[in-house]
């Protein structure tokens, strides 16, 4: 098998990598791909250096999975030459998720939906991801009708320079002048919250308020889900948080919720202790608690899940849904 990884320097693509080495024989070729600036460089992968390429056309090789982390122009731009080279595309950037023809997958949810001729794959937005994965057994028990979910975004859901950026205030917080000052958001966001996470939209939503709209509504396959959306990004490095309180069809009960949450493959119920962004980092599942019945309403749900935004909302899922490939024969081993 021969998997390129595409924008292998970041903070997704590095996962990916990690998680390739854990989830398939070291028999593997990989082909990296980044921006001009690391071409010649070299990443380890199963003990050995692998060059980085620049991602340009001349370099497209044939592959058989390609997974792309290297922001939405780079996906529109490349992903269908790599389909042209015979890959199976896995892509993290919000460019393809809401055409028609395009599978949005969350493993363990809806993996099914991917057919033979689902060349391009898109992995769904990291704080979406981390929702559906706690409202998909709620909602097989007790049918959902509508969402008002609230995020907090940790700083490495924007990217490397983000995480710099926040290591730069925070020195200088602590000695001033000590690093350069720019700042990647438009406030301070070392120990701090900015009410917004994403670019404002027309409608006075973020972009990334949408995408929870949105991408929910095509995940749980619930096209008339009603979602009033609000997301900030706090001055976490890892771990996305979101408060949610869900409104179902039928009478609820926190008890059955929860046991269906920790029957859920991929989400753990934590009873004695509320689990936070640093308990969410480095583990695979999405972390839920705070199950509470709602004060106005016998058919409100209130809880609290936080997942690793680079894991299960990145890089996890996009290698789930390789090996996914990978074991079901969907291309010629
Ligand atoms: N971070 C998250 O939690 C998260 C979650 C879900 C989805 N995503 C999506 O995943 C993608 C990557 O996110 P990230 O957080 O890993 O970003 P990042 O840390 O900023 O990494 C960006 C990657 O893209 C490469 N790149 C940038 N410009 C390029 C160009 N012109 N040609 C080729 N490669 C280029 C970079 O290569 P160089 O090192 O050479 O610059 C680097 O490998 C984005 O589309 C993002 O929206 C991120």
């Amino acid at each position: 098998m021969k998997i390129s990884i595409v924008g292998a320097t970041g903070l997704v693509g590095r996962n990916i990598i990690e998680l390739c080495e854990e989830y398939f024989d070291t028999s593997v070729e990989y082909h990296l791909y980044a921006s001009k600036e690391s071409e010649g460089k070299t990443l380890q992968v199963n003990g050995k250096e692998v060059p980085i390429r620049e991602l340009s056309s001349k370099n497209i090789e044939s592959c058989d999975i390609a997974l792309f982390s290297a922001g939405g122009e780079r996906s529109r731009e490349f992903a269908n030459q790599f389909v042209d080279k015979g890959a199976f595309v896995i892509d993290n950037s919000s460019s393809f998720r809401m055409e028609k023809t395009v599978p949005l997958v969350v493993y363990g949810i809806n993996e099914d939906i991917i057919k033979n001729d689902s060349k391009i794959i898109a992995n769904p937005n990291c704080t979406t991801m981390a929702l559906v994965m706690a409202l998909k057994p709620l909602h097989d028990i007790f049918n959902l009708l509508s969402i008002v979910p609230v995020s907090y975004q940790a700083v490495s859901g924007s990217g490397k320079s983000a995480i710099e950026s926040l290591e730069n205030e925070l020195a200088n917080l602590s000695t001033p002048g000590s690093a350069p000052d720019e700042k990647y958001y438009q406030s301070q966001i070392a120990k701090n919250v900015i009410p917004i996470a994403g670019n404002i939209t027309e409608n006075g939503y973020s972009d990334e308020e949408m995408k929870f709209s949105n991408e929910s509504k095509k995940i749980l396959d619930i096209p008339d889900l009603n979602v009033e959306p609000s997301n900030a990004r706090v001055g976490v490095e890892t771990g996305h948080g979101i408060f949610c309180t869900a409104t179902f069809e039928k009478d609820v009960d926190v008890e059955s919720a929860i046991e269906s949450l920790e029957a859920f493959e991929g989400v753990e119920y934590w009873k004695e202790t509320y689990p936070t962004p640093l308990n969410a980092q480095g583990n695979k599942n999405i972390l839920v608690s705070r199950m509470r019945s709602g004060l106005t309403s016998n058919k409100i749900l209130n809880f609290w899940a936080v997942g690793d935004n680079l894991l299960k909302g990145a890089a996890l899922n996009a290698v789930q849904i390789a090996n996914h490939l990978y074991k079901n024969d969907f291309y010629t081993k």
